[in-house]
Parts: structure tokens; sequence; C-alpha cells
């Protein structure tokens, strides 16, 4: 990167169905809780830059930035960024294009998104925006539906069962039992996720990550040092429509962000201890595992199957995931990237990666932090 960026300080409200919190409250509580967290002066950030992806359609409210600004003394200038649920990776990079040029000091990053005002199927159309309205969404598909294809012809290629499919989803619960900010804290066995309710064959409810109501906000600085540093903040896309290409049951974005995001870190995939990768679906899981390098084709699952097992020294979505943490959309990647930095603490170890995509990985993010203290 071309200047050090820190993560000044973080904050992050519960996730789950928050009824009794407006889109404003969500905020000021993620702003709040971030500078509490930080040893700065609120009147140091110099910039907001909003993640928000439905807020036009569940919560009739455009205009995100200067909501957000709104709610600091200052007013600062605020942009919104949105990429549908790659939207937080997509304003930490915004963020960093800022603070690498030199045009600001001191960022606030904030994603916050309520989906549950909303019926589902409000939300499930208002979703299906993140995929091609044009090519897609006409057959008639929701995003359960199109990953439902994708495990479909996953399974059909490389032979994964449902058995192995329900690890995933019970491997992030368990994590999510010791998350105070997640959604579903609770236990969830291999057995009870095969039979949970059919959504998308072979997709079942516990393969799918919720609809919830967040927000996280994170501040980025290079005036004020800390022990979490970003050492890779990369972005890439592809086709909008999975008709377009030549295969479902991988997804090049990931590649791409992910070789970009090595190469300006200056490490190796061998480094990376720590992951929070978007399970937004548990096929998606395992795919991502392979896309990331981290196993073979085809054998993403057994990252899960040695989770379960407590056989790798991996630490992989320790928050619970999108699915047991939670799934406000554009909040994701935010909230990701402040869980890794509890999570290089925790743990002690150097470098963790956080992985956020938008629709079927048509947009992807990728940064890389790194624990100064190891
Ligand atoms: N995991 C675990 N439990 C869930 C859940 C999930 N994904 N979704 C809902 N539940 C629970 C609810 O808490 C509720 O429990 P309760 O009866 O004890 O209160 C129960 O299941 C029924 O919830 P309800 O809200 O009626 O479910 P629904 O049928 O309206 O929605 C899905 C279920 C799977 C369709 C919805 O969660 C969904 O669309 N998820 C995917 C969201 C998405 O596409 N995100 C973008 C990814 S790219």
């Amino acid at each position: 990167m071309q200047r050090d960026i820190y993560i000044a300080g973080s904050g992050l409200t519960r996730f789950g169905e928050l009824w009794e919190k407006s889109l404003r409250d969500l905020m000021d509580e993620a702003i709040d809780a971030a500078l509490r967290s930080s040893e700065l002066d609120v009147l140091e950030i110099d910039l907001v830059v909003v993640a928000n992806m439905l807020a036009e359609i569940t919560n009739d409210q455009a205009g995100l930035g200067a909501l957000a600004s709104s709610l600091l003394p200052h007013h600062p200038p605020a942009v919104r960024v949105e990429s549908a649920c790659g939207s937080g990776a997509l304003a930490l990079h915004t963020a960093c294009a800022f603070l690498e040029s030199g045009r600001a000091k001191t960022v606030l990053v904030l994603g916050a998104e309520k989906m549950t005002d909303a019926p589902t199927d409000v939300v499930s159309q208002a979703l299906m925006g993140a995929a091609d309205s044009e090519l897609d969404a006409p057959a008639g598909l929701t995003f359960p539906g199109i990953f439902g294809l994708i495990a479909q012809r996953y399974m059909y290629e490389y032979g994964l069962t449902r058995e192995q499919l329900s690890i995933v989803s019970s491997v992030h619960h368990s994590h999510a039992a010791e998350n105070t900010f997640a959604q579903f804290r609770q236990g969830l066995t291999p057995e009870a996720v095969s039979a949970s309710p059919l959504v998308s064959d072979p997709l079942r409810l516990f393969d799918c990550s919720p609809i919830s109501d967040g927000a996280a906000a994170c501040i980025l600085s290079t005036e004020h040092k800390s022990s979490v540093r970003l050492c890779a903040s990369q972005i890439a896309s592809d086709t909008l429509s999975i008709t377009e290409r030549p295969t479902i049951v991988s997804f090049p974005a990931t590649r791409e962000a992910m070789d970009k995001a090595l190469l300006e870190a200056d490490i190796e995939r061998s480094d990376i201890q720590a992951v929070e990768t978007h399970d937004c679906f548990s096929i998606a899981a395992i795919i991502n595992m392979e896309d990331l390098g981290f196993a073979k084709e085809g054998k993403g699952v057994k990252i899960y199957e040695d989770l379960y097992t407590g056989q790798t020294p991996l630490f992989v979505n320790m928050s619970g995931g999108l699915k047991a943490c939670g799934h406000p959309v554009a909040v994701t990647g935010i909230k990701q990237v402040i869980d890794m930095g509890k999570c290089l603490k925790r743990e002690n170890v150097q470098y963790g990666l956080t992985h956020n995509f938008g629709g079927a990985a048509a947009s992807c993010g990728i940064h890389i932090l790194e624990n100064l203290a190891v």
C-alpha cells in the first residue's frame, strides 16, 4: 500500500432482528462504539464512507452519506458506495484510496443495513438487484435459487454429499456461540442442518445466511497508529450474470483479488493463519476455500471437516460467519475486518484475511490485516 493504514477504532451493533432500532439508531450506535474504542477526537474524522445496499427499498431512505455525516458534530464530507453484499469491502477500499492519496488522514467507514422491517419476499426481490435483471431474474431466481443451482452443479462435478455440506453451518454456529454480537448463538448439529426445511434444492434453511439488521464502524487512519495495520486492499469483478460464465463452481473474482492482495501484502498464502470468508450459503464457503487457494478444486469441504474435528491450525469464520453471525448485506465486509482484528489479537497470530463478495461473486473485495504485536 502507498501508506501505512491502521485500524484506529471499531464498533459493532449486535446483528439480528432489531425491530426497536431504526437505521439511524444502528449507525449512531456503531459510530459511538468505534469512537469510544479509539483515542482520537471525533473532529479528526475528515471523511465518512458509507456502505449500504437496500435502504431505498427497506427503509425509504436515500442520502445515506449525509445521514451518516449528520451524526457527527462537524458534518464531514461523506460518500456512499454500493456493490451489493460486497459493499462493505468496497467502502474500505474506497477509504484506502482517499488515505493513500493523502486526501484524507482519518476516515470513518460505516456499514448499515436494516432488512427485517420488510417481508421476506420484498427482501428477496430487492436482493435480486445483485443479479442481472435481464439475464437471471426473468428465470424466477432468488439468491437461494442461484446458490441452489451452484450447489447442484458442484455436487454433480465433485461428488459432495448432503452430509458433508451440513458440516459447514455446524462449524459456523459453534463459532458464533462465543460471539455476543451474533444473530444465532445456538449450536447446530450437521444432522439438524440436513433435516431443516428445504429452501432451494439442495439448500435448506440452515444452509442460508439470514436476513439481518446491523451496523459496523471502522476508523482507518494514517495518523493514528495502532497494533493492527491493513497491508492489502484489493477488489475484482466478474460478469453480473451467472449465465455468462464458463463455470459456476468457481469464482474468478475471488482468485484475482486474492492474487493481487498477496502481492500487495508481499506475503505467501501460507502466512495467512486466519480467514473470514463470505459464506452467504454453505456451498459458497466450500468454493471460497478453493478459490482462496486453501484447498484444491473439489476439496474445499476438507477444511470444514478438519475444523469440525479440530484438526487444522487455520482459524476460519471465528465470528460465526454470515450464516450464524448474520448478514446485514452491506455491513458484512466491514464487520469481517473488525472481527479479524479481534481474532488476530485473541489468537496472537500475525496475518489474517477477509473475503467479501457481492452477488454470485460478481464483485469481490479482499483485505489482509497484520497484527504488529506479534
Ligand atoms: N438460519 C437460521 N434460522 C433462520 C434463518 C437462517 N438463515 N432464517 C430464518 N431463520 C429462523 C427465524 O429466526 C425463525 O425462527 P423462529 O420461528 O424461532 O422465530 C424461523 O427460522 C422462520 O423465519 P422466517 O423469517 O419466517 O424465515 P423465512 O422463510 O422468511 O426466510 C430464508 C428464510 C432462508 C428464505 C431467508 O433467511 C433468506 O432469504 N436468506 C438468504 C438471504 C440472502 O439471500 N442474502 C444474500 C446472500 S447473497
